[in-house]
């Protein structure tokens, strides 16, 4: 086989990468209190080294009061308590090198946390003050101030934007209270984060998934919301492209990459974002969001690699991540996309059916053409966890006035012993967040063992992707096939077929079945919900 080993220039890894998702507090608990940390990380690499990823991306390690999962930023240079220190991030980025494995960490430029020291001195040096004018503070409007400064509405969908401080300014926050924005027009705050890649970039890391990256620039008049009015007053803004680009800049100097988190349904908007001077990816969101219908997967492809040419960046996939329902769970319902609105407590699932197109649909994102996003967790098919309504902590459910269940059911920390007490992950404490009864099965050291589980179809679908020379960044033909079948050849010689149709479709004469995400029919053609990838 040593002949068929991809190389591809150390510098384009980023363009084929498959890079695992790390939400810290629920992958592995290194102390024993109940929280996942940066010991646990660090006890786990071989897991991953194994499991077969190029790059881990952390969630935000830095210190923060947790108002939003540590989206919640008080210090951009140092790692919070419960996870670590410092030294150990350093450790843990340099011994995941030695075993093949880049850093990715979660930059949060859009808000700081309340409790961050510019935000801490601006409440402090009241208005007119030099410290306030690195966030947005305004006074109100009607009689006596008491209303807000304008009508923006909130990214936590249900609660304002704007919260007033004793003094009687408002200032300005599109998640939570306790995450004001940042000034992006002010000069301080783009060289402090110019400052803060460079800290980063410094210690080895290899890139920087950047939070909320369309949200930074406001319209300075700060006018109220007109729905369909061009400019958005804070999304997706020109002024944006000008940071990017000074960041680019200074990623360059380090050869590291950036991966936006940029949700914007016009697909050539999205696409500036990647011109060859500004970021190098983003999540595809839209893919991610498509029910699990072949027409609109393909049609979602099509488009995603028609806009991605141009600019010369290449498609990401991803299926699930820290804020979405994990994909078992939403591929087992009635409706198989994915909305933030829609979300609701007590949806009817059927996992058999969620799991049986989750693995098909980890065979299709894996051999599409570009980087894909692993979320942890998918590697073991975990489906969303129904939490016990007060043992929900975040921010979204709460800001919806309970109506959203909120994000923790993808944030359940993870099983690693099936017969261990709390699955392994803190035999001798309580986990921040309650597992669900009955994961055992989902324990990676079951699976493990297991030659049919989502770990080892994983494992085996990471292992031939690194080998075959036409997976990853690289052209991709269709093949003629039903409307329900997804057909495409990937280099010379290499298929994937996906049938979402429930006709059983007949595979090509002759081809050798590389992988199967299931069995094959008796007489040997592809059912409905099942993936493979044939030599043909
Ligand atoms: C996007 C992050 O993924 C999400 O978890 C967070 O709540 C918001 N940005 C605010 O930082």
């Amino acid at each position: 086989m040593e002949a068929s080993l991809k190389e591809p220039s150390d510098d384009d890894w980023w363009r084929s990468a498959a890079i695992y998702q790390i939400y810290v507090r629920s992958f592995a608990d290194g102390d024993g209190d109940g929280t996942g940390d940066l010991a646990g990380v660090r006890a786990r690499l071989p897991y991953l080294a194994e499991l077969g990823v190029d790059a881990l991306w952390f969630t935000p390690w830095y210190l923060s009061p947790f108002a939003d999962g540590g989206y919640d930023v008080a210090d951009y240079r140092s790692i919070d308590p419960a996870f670590g220190t410092l030294v150990e991030a350093e450790k843990l980025i340099s011994e995941a090198s030695e075993v093949g494995i880049r850093t990715i960490i979660d930059i949060v430029p859009n808000h700081v946390s309340d409790q961050h020291p510019w935000f801490r001195a601006a409440l402090t040096a009241g208005p007119g003050s030099p410290e306030r004018e690195l966030f947005h503070f305004r006074p109100g409007r009607g009689e006596h101030g008491e209303l807000p400064p304008n009508d923006w509405p909130s990214e936590f969908p249900g609660a304002p934007s704007w919260t007033r401080v004793p003094d009687g300014e408002w200032y300005l926050h599109l998640f939570t209270p306790e995450q004001p924005d940042l000034n992006w027009a002010h000069p301080e705050v783009r060289r402090e984060h110019e400052d803060v890649l460079r800290f980063w970039f410094e210690r080895g890391v290899a890139g920087v998934r950047i939070d909320s990256a369309a949200l930074l620039a406001k319209d300075p008049r700060l006018p109220d919301f007109v729905e369909g009015h061009d400019p958005h007053p804070f999304v997706d803004r020109d002024d944006l492209h000008d940071i990017y680009r000074s960041w680019r800049a200074v990623s360059d100097e380090y050869g590291a990459i950036f991966v936006g988190e940029v949700w914007l349904p016009d697909a050539e908007r999205f696409a500036r974002y990647l011109r060859p001077d500004e970021l190098h990816t983003a999540f595809n969101f839209d893919f991610l969001s498509r029910r699990w219908d072949a027409g609109e997967l393909r049609r979602s492809i099509d488009a995603t690699l028609t806009d991605h040419a141009p600019v010369g960046a290449p498609a990401t996939w991803v299926l699930c991540n820290h804020d979405v329902t994990r994909t078992v769970t939403r591929y087992g319902r009635g409706d198989t996309g994915f909305a933030f609105a829609a979300k609701r407590f007590g949806t009817p699932t059927d996992i058999a059916l969620g799991t049986r197109r989750a693995r098909a649909a980890a065979l299709l994102t894996l051999a599409l053409p570009g980087a894909v996003y692993l979320y942890q967790g998918e590697e073991l098919g975990l489906p969303e966890a129904e939490l016990p309504v007060d043992r929900i902590q975040d921010p979204m459910h709460f800001r919806s006035g309970g109506v959203d269940p909120g994000r923790d059911g993808c944030r359940a920390p993870l099983p690693w012993v099936a017969a261990a007490p709390n699955y392994g992950f803190c035999p001798r404490a309580e986990p921040w967040l309650p597992q669900p009864d009955g994961w055992a099965p989902y324990a990676a050291d079951v699976q493990a063992a297991d030659p049919g589980s989502m770990l080892t179809l994983y494992r085996r679908a990471l292992a031939l992707r690194r080998m075959e020379p036409g997976l990853g960044d690289g052209p991709m033909t269709w093949l003629d096939a039903p409307a329900a079948v997804l057909a495409f050849t990937r280099g010379d010689g290499l298929a994937c077929l996906v049938n979402l149709g429930d006709a059983a479709f007949e595979l090509p004469a002759s081809a050798e079945v590389l992988l199967e995400s299931g069995p094959l029919d008796d007489t040997g053609r592809l059912p409905q919900d099942t993936a493979v990838w044939l030599r043909i």
